[in-house]
């Protein structure tokens, strides 16, 4: 936050700003979306809904599994939530007690822990590298001297992009069901895949909590909206909490929302669009001499290890900024222990904000070698 600050000041200063921190779309919601939100400002009275979620938009997500992964959802086990943000808050505290141990991955998303632990819970990170596409392995779990409440996994992850294949997710999956171990599957990223084809939590195991948003592949960060597929036996608990905390979720984007699936080409072009981005900003790294690249499977990060020029990335993207106008994210964000080493670079901009970053980053990069 305080090197997005760094970065204003910069352009409002006038001065050129290569801006590789974002961590969302730059395209607005589908043009879909945008006309329904427009009807229904004139015809609803955009009051409460039910706290878990207009019956037509949970039958529209239901019906994208049945579309996309084949998979067969009852209208009724989908909870509709501010967020995805809004819909961990929910099921962690329908999962968890204060005191319950949950694992993450650590580089990993740093609202998981961060909300964990104001829950209370005891928050175990699991340390990942590129031997394991910076994934949690079933080898690691196994070795637990006990097993935990609950397990998060991000497929595709931030900050690295990488996913875990499909036999993976599902023998980690397996393992928690039979273990009593709660999985919390964060599916934000679905849809903009590059490698892998991505695969549901539920295709394994129906006692996992599936979070999904309509915030990536939609491009509907503000609108505040997202869903899970959520297990029957917390679907009584995330109700109550849902009413309690929130009343319901924003009304105006979840009568837009329901829109959301009519055109997937739409939303597929601007996938293409990323997957362009990358194929510039990937191999435009390498030929820097940053040849330490996660595999970006999917989303629109490129988590680099840059320990070759810097012993600390907070410093490091500092200079970055002032010297060439570069803005990128510290890896510290994103795991505290490890995360100096590295930083992460968004590819969800234009291209030439990409190929401005590359050409201000040649002429430096080599003066920063250690
Ligand atoms: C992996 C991951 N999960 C969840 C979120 C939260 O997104 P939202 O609350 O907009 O759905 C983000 C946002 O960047 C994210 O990267």
């Amino acid at each position: 936050m305080r090197l997005l600050a760094a970065a204003a000041a910069r352009r409002a200063s006038g001065a050129v700003v290569h801006d590789l921190t974002t961590g969302q779309p730059s395209t607005p919601a589908p043009v879909a979306v945008r006309a329904a939100a427009a009807r229904a400002l004139d015809s609803d009275l955009i009051g409460y809904t039910m706290s878990t979620g207009i019956p037509t938009l949970r039958s529209a997500i239901a019906a994208h599994y049945e579309r996309t992964y084949g998979l067969t959802v009852d209208p009724g086990e989908v909870v509709v939530t501010t967020g995805s943000s809004g819909g961990f808050i929910l099921t962690f505290l329908a999962a968890f007690a204060a005191g319950d141990r949950v694992v993450v991955t650590r580089p990993g998303y740093p609202a998981y822990r961060n909300t964990l632990a104001a829950l209370g819970c005891d928050v175990l990170e699991l340390p990942a590298d590129a031997s394991s596409r910076f994934q949690p392995t079933l080898a690691q779990l196994q070795q637990l001297d006990r097993p935990p409440a609950g397990l998060i996994v991000a497929s595709p992850a931030n900050p690295t992009g990488t996913m875990l294949p499909a036999d993976e997710l599902a023998a980690i999956a397996g393992w928690c069901a039979r273990n009593g171990v709660r999985l919390i599957s964060d599916e934000i990223y679905h849809g903009i895949t590059y490698s892998l084809d991505p695969t549901c939590a539920w295709q394994t195991d129906r006692s996992a909590v599936v979070v999904n948003s309509f915030s990536k592949y939609w491009a509907m960060t503000g609108w505040r909206l997202g869903w899970l597929l959520c297990p029957a036996d917390l679907v009584d608990a995330v109700d109550r909490l849902a009413s309690n905390l929130a009343l319901c979720p924003p009304t105006l984007a979840q009568h837009a929302a329901v829109r959301a699936f009519d055109d997937y080409t739409e939303l597929d072009e601007r996938v293409a669009g990323y997957r362009r981005n990358r194929a510039l900003l990937l191999p435009g790294l390498r030929e820097l001499g940053l040849t330490r690249l996660a595999p970006a499977d999917g989303a629109f990060y490129a988590y680099v290890d840059v320990s070759e020029f810097c012993a600390d990335s907070m410093a490091f993207c500092y200079r970055m900024l002032d010297e060439i106008g570069v803005a990128v994210a510290p890896g510290v964000d994103f795991d505290p222990v490890g995360g100096h080493r590295f930083i992460r670079m968004s590819f969800a901009g234009d291209e030439s904000g990409i190929s401005g970053a590359l050409s201000a980053l040649g002429d430096w990069l080599p003066s920063q070698r250690q």
